[in-house]
């Protein structure tokens, strides 16, 4: 899951591709490289570490105008700079930066290094390069060279190569689903990259590899073809871009403009898919599912991380409004357990980037299986969204940091009205019952806000937790899935071992671990079985081990009981999950930054998880 970009155009390559790949760093950050082409010179420079270590070094490149840059989370071999991308062949001819990973790379290398190749990496990029070269060397051209490097590796992968054999072009090709390819058609100036957001600083014109095709690029031009060798027509789109949520603008990092983005961006999710007068739906891109919805008769949700824990209630959702069995599974469990799904079967992927490789080849074994595939995604035109019947697009705007937070509530809004949608289309949702809905989602955003404004109040919880090694995190019923989100985030950005756990569980094990050095933290508002709550918070007790609970405001038993507590407003028992995981995201925040954390790029991680 690396970033990838490439430029060809008439500016100077340098500062396009490192502004790039600041935008893709999200993506990886273990080191970064340039390769610049200028006539038939080949000039590279790659550094472990962030790309400000890159930047640092890119003073005595030449000033060409087409160059390919990447930005790495390893896969083979360590972080360092010789394992950066991009890789050169031998004869110093070919360049190559790849996203994904050659499953066979070992027998290529090793036939590679029979035939007198030499690698000066771990990686297995540095086969691509080699094989490149072989291919030029039997007189391919530089595309068809790309071609039939790429009929011999086995996996997903982007690839994205450059030679002194075709000066001015930049090459490309997409396998599988490694994070896709994207070319932008700028004026005068052509990028390709792994997404959009590496793209959208030059052009918003843009049209997306299909798995199994290749491009060329040069300053003016763009062909395609498939790796078989049939012409493609690209087709060329307009991206609406928002650039001001882009910046991080006063706040320290992304992720807490991210929480405190999020009653707005709830807001603009809702309204864009409902309004209150008259109380109605509108999936404007549903497209061929929404003629669909009547006939399904079972669902199963799919995706990764937060967006499963968003998946998680969406499940809820659907059951209680339309009825219809509903299950939910990790993407990457279901696309290896031959799941049994048919026509009638609707499979809904909740993915924020819509190129999670796991959700990806989960989404191509429902399509396989005939399935009808609604994506829920806030990435416009992402793949999930190319790949599924309909979209129901979350309005969460850009999210930078690895740390989910605004695309995770605004998915399960965004899951709630496509719960309605299905209930309406089956008959069991009434226009009274549609309208006491909207009613209580309208308020959503302002509990929401309120939530944040009292985060002075949560303050005084940070030491204790911050010097904390372990914590629980209890829930039931909706406040389960809040409960595995609060432990996902203190765990990804504090590096504190927290663990989401069905409150019920608790005494069929995890009890074992309570001290009173070891915190829990229980979500016990009104709805969420709260007497069942009070008595499982009275066993840790029992124990010895301390607790804090999200509790809904005014509750004197909790209160007395608990040694902390964090009060949230009332809201309906179905809005309860969006409620009370705000505090729980400010917690992790707020301990994150208080052991020193690197928060919106925590170590081992990225943004976009396009490997398996
Ligand atoms: C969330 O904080 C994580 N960084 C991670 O679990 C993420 O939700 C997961 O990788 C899925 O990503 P997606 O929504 O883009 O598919």
């Amino acid at each position: 899951m690396c970033g990838i970009v490439g430029y060809a155009g008439q500016r100077p390559a340098v500062p396009v591709l490192i502004r790039a790949l600041k935008d893709l760093e999200y993506r990886g950050y273990d080191s970064a490289g340039i390769a610049l082409l200028e006539g038939e010179q080949l000039a590279i420079t790659k550094k472990q570490g962030k790309i400000a270590n890159l930047e640092a070094s890119v003073g005595d490149l030449p000033d060409a105008t087409v160059g390919i840059g990447h930005t790495r989370w390893a896969t083979h071999g360590r972080p360092s700079d010789q394992n950066a991308h991009p890789h050169l062949s031998c004869d110093g001819r070919v360049v190559v930066i790849h996203n994904g990973i050659v499953e066979n790379y070992a027998a290529l290398r090793q036939r590679l290094l029979a035939s007198g190749h030499r690698f000066a990496s771990e990686t297995d990029t540095e086969t691509l390069a080699h094989l490149i070269e072989e291919e030029l060397a039997a007189g391919r051209s530089l595309l068809n060279a790309l071609a039939a490097t790429a009929r011999q590796v086995t996996g997903s992968q982007a690839i994205v190569a450059m030679s002194t054999c075709d000066p001015g072009a930049i090459v490309a090709a997409r396998l599988g689903n490694a994070g896709g390819v994207v070319i932008g058609f700028g004026q005068g100036e052509m990028v390709v990259a792994s997404d959009l957001a590496a793209v959208l600083p030059v052009t918003q014109e843009v049209a997306f590899l299909a798995d199994g095709q290749l491009a060329r690029v040069t300053a003016d031009s763009a062909e395609a073809r498939t790796i078989a060798g049939e012409p493609v027509a690209l087709e060329r789109r307009r991206i609406p871009i928002d650039p001001v949520t882009a910046l991080k603008g006063q706040y320290p990092h992304f992720m807490l403009k991210e929480i405190l983005e999020q009653p707005e961006a709830i807001s603009d999710t809702i309204w864009s898919l409902a309004t209150l007068e008259p109380p109605a739906l509108y999936f404007d891109d549903l497209g061929a599912a929404a003629g669909r919805l009547a006939a399904v008769e079972r669902v199963v949700l799919i995706g990764m991380g937060t967006s499963l824990h968003a998946a998680m209630l969406g499940q809820r959702y659907i059951e209680a409004f339309a009825r219809v069995p509903a299950a939910v599974d990790n993407a990457s469990e279901f696309r290896y357990r031959d799941p049994v799904l048919g026509p009638e079967t609707l499979v809904v992927s909740v993915s924020q980037s819509g190129e999670t490789v796991d959700v990806l080849e989960a989404m191509a074994v429902a399509k396989q299986a005939g399935a009808l595939q609604i994506t829920v995604c806030n990435t416009e035109g992402a793949q999930t969204t190319r790949v599924a019947d309909g979209t129901v697009y979350t309005r969460a705007g850009l999210e930078r940091g690895v740390a989910s937070t605004k695309c995770f509530t605004t998915a399960v809004v965004a899951l709630y009205l496509l719960a309605l949608r299905l209930a309406q289309a089956k008959g069991p949702l009434t226009p009274e019952q549609l309208a006491g809905h909207l009613h209580e989602l309208a308020r959503l955003p302002g509990t929401v806000a309120s939530v944040l404004s009292r985060r002075d109040q949560q303050r005084k919880l940070i030491r204790g937790l911050a010097a904390a090694e372990h914590a629980l995190f209890l829930g039931r019923g909706l406040a389960f899935p809040v409960a595995m989100e609060g432990a996902l985030k203190l765990k990804e950005i504090s590096y504190i071992h927290g663990e989401g756990y069905a409150a019920g569980e608790m005494k069929h094990g995890p009890i074992a671990l309570i001290e009173p050095s070891f915190p829990t933290i229980a979500v016990a508002t009104e709805h969420a079985l709260r007497a069942k709550m009070v008595s499982n918070i009275e066993q840790i007790q029992a124990r010895g081990g301390p607790v804090t609970a999200v509790i809904t405001e005014g509750d004197e038993q909790l209160t007395a009981l608990c040694d902390a507590v964090i009060p949230v407003p009332p809201v309906s028992s179905w809005l309860e999950p969006v409620v009370a995981v705000v505090p729980l995201q400010l917690l992790a925040y707020d301990v994150a930054v208080q052991r020193g954390c690197d928060v919106d790029q925590p170590r081992n991680l990225a943004k976009t998880v396009t490997v398996e």
